[in-house]
């Protein structure tokens, strides 16, 4: 099995739908964010605070070349902002969720755990340079994917059940 490269937008819901995945197939799951904060032995939002973004992209860096030499048949979330890695597509087959800008603050927003989920992502802190930071990503995201799931108003267990059907052909 190649590795599932999972791509999108902070809040897109990377996370729950990697959970499912998870639950539906054999693949082992792990998380970019989780990785660097291990590496660091601090959270992501404090690596941002004490050493700036452009450290932080460093390490996303290291962990994609470790990635790509030691993981295989796994599923890897990653941060909204690790696509930028220059080895992304020799990890594996990326998958990019996808949704408006709009629908990805308003699920946030409608979230039990909302403050907490937009304090970790010091990115998030100012809507309107998230919704920049956005439209730029987006075709960058849309030239990476090999595949893309659209997840707007559907729950992750579908998006789950969409994805696994669609790698298949890249398996
Ligand atoms: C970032 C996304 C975050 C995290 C960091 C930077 C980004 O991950 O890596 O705050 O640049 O989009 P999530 O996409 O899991 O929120």
């Amino acid at each position: 099995m190649k590795n599932i490269v999972l791509i999108g937008f902070m809040g897109v819901g990377k996370g729950s739908i990697a959970r499912e995945i998870i639950k539906n197939s054999s693949y082992i799951a792990i998380d970019t964010d989780d990785l660097i904060e291990s590496m660091q032995n601090r959270k992501v939002k404090t690596i941002f605070e004490e050493e700036g973004e452009e450290y932080f992209r460093k390490l996303e860096k290291d962990i994609s070349l470790w990635l790509e030499k030691n993981i295989k048949n796994t599923l890897i979330s990653t941060g909204g902002g690790f696509y930028k890695v220059k080895n992304l597509k020799k990890i594996g087959t990326i998958v990019l969720l996808d949704s408006p800008f709009e629908e990805i603050i308003k699920r946030i927003v409608e979230h039990p755990n909302a403050d907490k989920k937009l304090q970790k992502r010091p990115l998030l802190s100012d809507l309107e340079k998230a919704k920049a930071l956005y439209d730029g990503r987006r075709s960058e995201y849309l030239k990476l994917a090999d595949v893309v799931i659209d997840v707007t108003n559907k729950s992750a267990h579908d998006c789950a059940k969409e994805l696994l059907k669609k790698v298949k052909k890249y398996a």
